[in-house]
């Protein structure tokens, strides 16, 4: 059978999120699969981007990472997308690559895809499954097939997150236990799209 076909699309304003994403890439691959990492396209002004150095410094070592298009979600048997918490939801910058799909879920070219998603927040309670949960909104209205993490892995039981990868950003970069957490979400979301797959072709 033709190997899954997974994008990872992501926004990352200081590199938290992006180091979820490459966690997510890696254990896909691992599991076989072809693999498209995205960052969506930054929809802040270049003041606002500067005013951080940490920020500034994200966006220029990331310019060698492609831009999420519709052809990548085309293209996709699964998706996985990361998004920092923003107020308890996905950022501005995804919510406006996800609100140009229109015409892709008009010819229902959304649907029928796995997606799942992961996130950061600065603290514990800041909202990580409202963000996933809010995510999840958009996958019923695609018509998608929702495959979270829940408790299939051991390091789930560490990371503690069933809804999807969740990092606390205020304690520092993401932990090996959490970039485990995101390559398991990912094995697992290739596993459910292969048999799905096979499924289909059979
Ligand atoms: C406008 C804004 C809103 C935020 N809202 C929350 C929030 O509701 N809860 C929280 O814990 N952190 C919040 N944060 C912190 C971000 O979630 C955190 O910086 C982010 O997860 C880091 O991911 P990144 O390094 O990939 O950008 C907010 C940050 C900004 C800029």
């Amino acid at each position: 059978m033709e190997p899954v076909k997974v994008a990872v699309i992501y926004y990352s304003a200081t590199g938290n999120v992006h180091a979820l994403a490459q966690a997510a890439a890696e254990g896909a691959e691992k599991a076989g699969a072809h693999v498209r990492l995205r960052k969506v396209a930054e929809t802040a002004p270049p003041e606002a981007v500067g005013s951080r150095p940490e920020w500034a410094a994200h966006v220029r070592n990331t310019a060698d990472v492609a831009e999420a298009g519709h052809d990548d979600l085309e293209w996709a048997d699964a998706v996985l997308f990361g998004t920092p918490t923003r107020f308890g939801n996905p950022a501005g910058q995804l919510r406006a690559f996800i609100e140009t799909t229109g015409p892709l879920w008009y010819h229902g070219k959304l649907a029928d895809k796995v997606y799942s998603a992961f996130t950061a927040s600065n603290t514990a309670h800041g909202g990580q499954e409202s963000t996933l949960l809010a995510l999840s909104n958009t996958f019923y209205h695609w018509g998608g097939i929702i495959v979270p993490p829940g408790y299939t892995d051991p390091v789930q039981l560490q990371s503690g997150n069933p809804y999807g990868t969740s990092h606390v950003a205020g304690g520092g970069a993401p932990s090996e236990t959490t970039l485990e957490a995101a390559r398991h979400q990912a094995r697992r979301v290739v596993a459910i799209t292969a048999a799905l797959k096979a499924g289909r072709a059979a």
